[in-house]
């Protein structure tokens, strides 16, 4: 498959483009930045340039629609209200136009669970973004399937994350984990070409727990720590080591939905995180190579 990546030099477009290669599929990359490796196709450009993104979509089987300016662009105040509106809300509406014009009917529209914080500059551009998606599939027919993943910024993101503790201590409170966000798009480009769907899905990306929901709805009913060491008391001397609090409660989101629909099961959780620590301590495991 021809499959169109906006913001394809995105963390997500890395992981994405080197899979979707190496299946055999064909990753088609817009951005304005260039992509770190040579996994597919790069397009040098914006998704604001409706020639050139109409251009890059042309033939193209599904389209991946990431680029966006995330929740960590607002907190550092990189960017501003009018960047937000400029590329999430006008870029959204743009490559929705755009796959109407060349005929493009599969999209995986990635959102993101912000969409709960609908008055923060981020969130409110992302459910303006799911909110031009419905329209579209109603009006013209697209098929989209809608992911709302949880913050996935790879522990790699060095810009973001210092070091593999300062991820672990973030990732700690309930987070995905970027492989697990991948399998979750791979698994929706392949649902929407398989299937029909008369109108869009909307489904929570979440990652893997080892705690049960009756371990959550009980925490630390024994004492503080107690929940943890039920399952990793190993680790215990390890988190603490590294400024992990064993008994901080981590949020779940429910995924039943995105089970059932995609068949997604995240594979990565806090014991992967912990075996990571101590295999390779706080520098975390090389970056993958794309
Ligand atoms: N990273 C997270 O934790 C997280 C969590 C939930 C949802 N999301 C969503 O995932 C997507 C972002 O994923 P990411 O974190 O891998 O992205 P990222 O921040 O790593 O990359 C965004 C990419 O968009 C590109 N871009 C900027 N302006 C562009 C333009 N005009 N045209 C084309 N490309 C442009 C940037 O150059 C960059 O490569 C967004 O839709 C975001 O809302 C992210």
């Amino acid at each position: 498959m021809r499959i169109l990546l906006t913001g394809g030099s995105s963390d997500l477009g890395h992981v994405l483009s080197k899979e979707l290669k190496n299946r055999g599929d064909t990753p088609l990359r817009i951005d304005v930045r260039a992509p770190m490796s040579d996994s597919g196709v790069y397009i040098n450009g914006s998704i604001l340039d409706r020639p050139l993104l109409r251009q890059s979509m042309e033939g193209v089987d599904c389209a991946v629609h990431i680029a966006a300016w995330h929740g960590f662009h607002e907190f550092t105040k990189q960017k501003d209200v009018y960047d937000f509106w400029e590329l999430n809300v006008t870029g959204t509406s743009y490559v929705l136009q755009t796959a109407v014009e060349t005929g493009v009917k599969k999209i995986v529209h990635i959102s993101s669970e912000s969409v709960l914080d609908w008055s923060g500059i981020y969130g409110h551009t992302k459910v303006l973004g799911e909110e031009m998606v419905r329209a579209y599939a109603q009006r013209h027919g697209l098929e989209i399937i809608i992911l709302r993943p949880r913050a996935f910024i790879p522990h790699w993101n060095k810009a973001t994350y210092g070091s593999f503790v300062e991820w672990a201590q973030w990732f700690w409170k309930g987070a995905v984990h970027i492989d697990d966000m991948n399998q979750a798009v791979i698994q929706a480009i392949d649902f929407l070409a398989e299937k029909s769907i008369p109108a869009p899905l909307t489904l929570t990306v979440d990652g893997a727990y080892e705690y049960t929901a009756n371990d959550l709805s009980n925490w630390d009913a024994d004492g503080a720590g107690t929940t943890f060491k039920k399952y990793y008391s190993e680790y215990y001397d390890l988190a603490i080591k590294h400024g992990l609090d064993p008994a901080l409660k981590p949020t779940t989101l429910d995924i039943t939905e995105t089970r059932q629909q995609l068949g997604y099961e995240p594979q990565y959780s806090l014991r992967n995180l912990l075996v990571e620590l101590e295999l390779f301590g706080a520098d975390g495991p090389p970056m993958p190579t794309f």
